[in-house]
């Protein structure tokens, strides 16, 4: 499959007073055509910059200092700023956390939904008033009218999430990025926003970039995993593969730390320990201080690379978790000296064709 972003050794660094925070610290994803990755790693762990950096948006006094972003080969680092904003909402579409902050609160519904329209499209301005009443109604949001003279401050975050979508779902992107996109909402909202960006994908195999925390979001919509850690990916595999043969210490510890796949409460539990202060990051694996498995050759090695373990299967760890005890008998008899095997997820993954 083809790759329609490609995010090659990324630094992000913020620079201030207390010393340079290494936010990115060598980021590579990839993102295939018609799939959605999902981008899990606990909080501080770089993720949001990661987004802003693809869309061109790191805020003062972050600093892209290295990398490539690749978007269907055109280096969007090399880009002119009037180019990446012709590539925001057109070709990348964005659903935000925190959604309310996202639109301008200066302007009603109407003119933020139809100038999203007009900056993108051929249509006339007239065209747009119409679409947007239509946009609102098709996200099932009772009486557009009055929501469209509205401004943000007078609307739920779930209203202003539904808003972002629909404006995210018009414009049709190649991609969407989806920065935590269900974190404030109540359940019902939840999985309304986890199935229309579903079927963004299934009709118009929209490429999908999901930052999450939540385990059960990642087996629910995830093709693909990617786990951040101090600012780099340490393990990257199909979904399926991720959740049963988690191969990163630290993977097998966010999935230590769920209560349960299935529980309502499936957020990641913080483990034990913490990450490293961004602006005090050595050229060692980050996750040394709290690893259960690091050996001496962690403690003298530059920080590892991502490594192929096995097909598509990819871990930056000098003593990953082997999973031959997977071929011992599962009833009851699993060897005590492996860890046990990690929840299957529930529900099980859609991988709509
Ligand atoms: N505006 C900012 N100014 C200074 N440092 C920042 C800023 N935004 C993010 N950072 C740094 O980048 C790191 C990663 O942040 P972020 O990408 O928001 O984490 P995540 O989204 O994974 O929770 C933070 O720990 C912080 O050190
Ligand atoms: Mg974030």
């Amino acid at each position: 499959m083809e790759d329609i972003i490609r995010v090659e050794n990324l630094h992000v660094h913020f620079y201030s007073k207390d010393g340079v925070a290494k936010a990115v610290n060598g980021v590579n994803l990839s993102l295939q055509e018609n799939s959605v990755l999902a981008l899990v790693g606990e909080s501080g762990s770089g993720k949001t910059v990661t987004a802003l950096a693809i869309l061109g948006l790191v805020p003062f006094p972050g600093r892209v200092v290295e990398g490539r972003i690749l978007l269907n080969g055109e280096n969007l680092l090399d880009s002119s700023p009037e180019r990446l904003r012709e590539i925001r909402g057109k070709e990348i579409g964005t659903v935000f956390q925190d959604a309310q902050a996202a639109l301008n609160p200066r302007l009603p519904i109407a003119i933020q939904v139809e100038e999203a329209l007009l900056a993108h499209t051929s249509m006339t301005k007239r065209d747009a008033r119409i679409r947007a009443e239509e946009m609102l109604t098709e996200m099932g949001i009772p009486d557009p009218q009055r929501i469209l003279n509205q401004y943000p401050f007078q609307l739920s975050g779930g209203m202003c999430q539904r808003i972002m979508l629909s404006i995210a779902l018009a414009l049709r992107p190649k991609v969407i990025i989806a920065d935590e996109p269900t974190s404030n909402l109540d359940m019902t909202l939840q999985a309304w926003v986890l199935e229309h960006l579903r079927q963004l994908k299934r009709e118009y195999g929209t490429t999908i970039l999901l930052i999450t925390h939540d385990m059960g979001v990642v087996a629910q919509m995830a093709d693909h995993v990617a786990v951040i850690y101090s600012g780099s990916v340490v393990e990257y595999a199909d979904t399926i593969t991720l959740f049963k043969r988690p191969a990163h210490p630290y993977t097998w510890g966010l999935f230590q730390a769920l209560p349960r796949l299935d529980d309502v409460e499936r957020s990641l539990m913080p483990m034990r320990g913490r990450a490293p202060d961004p602006t005090e990051l050595k050229d060692e694996c980050p996750f040394i201080p709290r690893c259960p498995k690091a050996t001496n050759i962690c403690r003298t090695s530059p920080k590892p690379a991502l490594r192929l373990i096995e097909d598509q299967h990819y871990v930056a760890c000098f003593n990953e978790i082997r999973h031959d005890w997977e071929a011992a008998p599962a009833s009851g008899s699993r060897r005590t000296t492996q860890p046990p095997a990690p929840p299957e997820p529930d529900p099980r993954p859609t991988h709509h064709a």
